[in-house]
């Protein structure tokens, strides 16, 4: 079993971003800025905001947060990504989710500057995604692609099944591997025998929030196994959706949680974030 080591690989793409930047604001005086959009008081989400505007200025990011009240509406959010859009400085807006229930994600979603959807959420990007043209990719799934790629993981023929069919995870994880030729099956809350479709996977990538969800038995011998899942216990651990002391021996690989999956999702905002100024820049 290799463990595969998101934490490491994340640090070293981080490390190639920030020399860029420098490069960037030596050569051109240019400075790659991010916005977010924080929205009520979500303790999860707040904390990955948290993360990632750190995450920003390690690199030389200019960032800004735009907190706001649970109370606020759909207009003024819209409002203010409208004026992001136009923000010169501003190369990448992100809206952290999920949004209060009062507000239409998805109309958030297409307001944002398709050109600045460092989230590749948008569906222009989206569209493009499953065209396979060049596009934004949504950050989780493009690590997940970016550990295949450093590990020189195999996927043309291989059988990959997906556990979860967000939009943020679970669909865009599909294109991606179909794009690269892999035979995928999405499963979800309605998938009659979750464990028949796993065991035939040479590859599973789980990402739901349930703790223990993939146990031993769903696992085939020298499977590769991703975990996305991000669960805290009562007791404080953090866990993933896999059973991971039980799992792992049966795997050829497999993602630790944590210090798997979740760095390289920040790593690959910043990616995106530097694609899109790069994008600027040669406009
Ligand atoms: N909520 C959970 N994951 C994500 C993500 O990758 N981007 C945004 N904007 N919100 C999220």
């Amino acid at each position: 079993m290799q463990l595969i080591d998101g934490k490491s690989l994340a640090k070293d793409s981080q490390a190639r971003v920030a020399k860029e930047v420098e490069a960037l604001k030596q050569t051109k005086n240019i400075i790659p800025g991010l916005a977010v959009i924080l929205v009520g008081d979500d303790s999860a989400s707040r904390a990955y905001v948290k993360m990632k505007a750190k995450a920003c200025k390690e690199v030389g990011f200019y960032s800004i947060v735009h907190e706001m009240p649970d109370s606020i509406s759909q207009d003024e959010i819209i409002a203010t990504i409208e004026m992001i859009n136009t923000n010169p400085r501003i190369d990448g807006i992100l809206v952290q989710l999920p949004l209060p229930k009062h507000i239409d994600a998805e109309k958030i979603i297409e307001v944002i500057d398709p050109k600045k959807d460092v989230d590749g959420f948008h569906p222009y990007n989206v569209g493009r995604l499953v065209t396979k043209l060049d596009c934004f990719v949504p950050c989780t799934p493009l690590g997940v692609m970016k550990m295949f790629e450093k590990y020189e993981i195999e996927l043309r023929g291989k059988n990959a099944c997906i556990v979860g069919a967000s939009n943020i995870v679970g669909k865009p994880m599909a294109s991606l591997l179909l794009n690269i030729d892999a035979t995928v099956t999405i499963t979800h809350i309605h998938t009659k025998d979750l464990k028949a479709h796993t065991l035939s996977s040479d590859i599973i990538i789980v990402g739901v929030g349930k703790p223990n969800l993939i146990t031993a038995d769903m696992v085939r011998e020298g499977a590769i196994v991703i975990d996305i899942g991000i669960n805290r216990l009562e007791n404080g651990k953090l866990v993933g959706d896999v059973d991971f002391d039980a799992v792992k021996d049966k795997c050829s690989f497999i993602t630790p949680v944590p210090g798997g999956a979740g760095p390289m999702t920040i790593a690959m905002l910043l990616e995106n974030t530097l694609k899109a100024t790069q994008a600027r820049e040669i406009k």
